[in-house]
């Protein structure tokens, strides 16, 4: 780099210091991962293909490098800027180039539970759609949501009962209930009812995972407490 642009290779880490506040294998990284950015906003190539039209030597460096300066996977940015950029019914265009309508989406968010799909296909299975009620249930916005695997909701709490069970019905594409502690954006703790629904296409190909969420906060809070009444009633008796 310092060649091309006939200055040593002290002078370009000073000015690219003073220019940017990096070095120059920084600097270089980052350019890379922008390129990386449009590339997977504007294309429908495979990341592996990608990695080399942006100048990373292999795979590995480019994810690790992405990860860094995106904060996410390659794949769930793509998921995640293009639910920025369209409207968020077009998300749906990221498989078999299928739609769901607006009207659909509209429906959708007028129901009582949160709804969510997420993409089996992609690295980590990201949520690729949300609805109203999932923003309202979580105070997250979709942005903040999208690209992302579901159990971020379960923030430091993972030693929970319902999750080996969750795991074996997901790896084996079952459908499955289970009741989990989930925190909201402001940290406070939601009972969250969630029903796992795998969706198949004609073929029998996994396509999607459907979650419906019910918050069931209230309903756990009177359980506890009819219980703790009921353990003082025989207490007294
Ligand atoms: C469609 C779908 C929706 C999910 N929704 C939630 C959710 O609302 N809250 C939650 O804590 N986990 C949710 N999960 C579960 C996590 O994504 C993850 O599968 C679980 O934490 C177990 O896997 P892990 O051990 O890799 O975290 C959902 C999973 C799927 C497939």
């Amino acid at each position: 780099m310092a060649r091309s642009l006939s200055t040593s290779e002290r002078t370009l880490h000073r000015k690219l210091k003073i220019a940017c506040g990096e070095s120059p294998k920084s600097f270089i990284d980052r350019i890379r991962v922008e390129t990386a950015r449009t590339l997977l906003e504007t294309s429908e190539k495979p990341v592996k293909e990608l990695a080399a039209s942006a100048g990373f030597i292999d795979e590995a460096s480019f994810r690790r490098a992405f990860r860094r300066y995106a904060g996410m996977a390659p794949s769930a940015y793509r998921v995640w800027a293009r639910a920025k950029a369209q409207d968020k019914a077009q998300i749906f265009s990221v498989k078999k180039s299928e739609i769901i309508p607006e009207i659909l989406t509209t429906i959708l968010d007028t129901c009582v539970n949160g709804i969510t799909l997420t993409d089996p296909d992609l690295e980590d299975a990201p949520i690729v759609y949300v609805n109203k009620r999932f923003e309202e249930i979580t105070g997250y916005e979709p942005r903040e949501i999208l690209g992302r695997n579901c159990r971020f909701l379960q923030g430091q709490d993972r030693d929970q009962e319902g999750l080996q069970r969750l795991r074996e019905s997901i790896r084996s594409r079952q459908p499955v209930e289970v009741t989990l502690r989930n925190y909201r954006k402001d940290g406070v703790l939601f009972h969250n009812k969630l029903n796992i629904t795998p969706l198949f296409d004609e073929q029998g190909t996994l396509i999607y995972f459907l979650g419906v969420q019910y918050d069931v906060t209230e309903q756990v809070r009177a359980e506890a407490e009819i219980g703790d009444l009921r353990a003082r009633l025989k207490a007294i008796a």
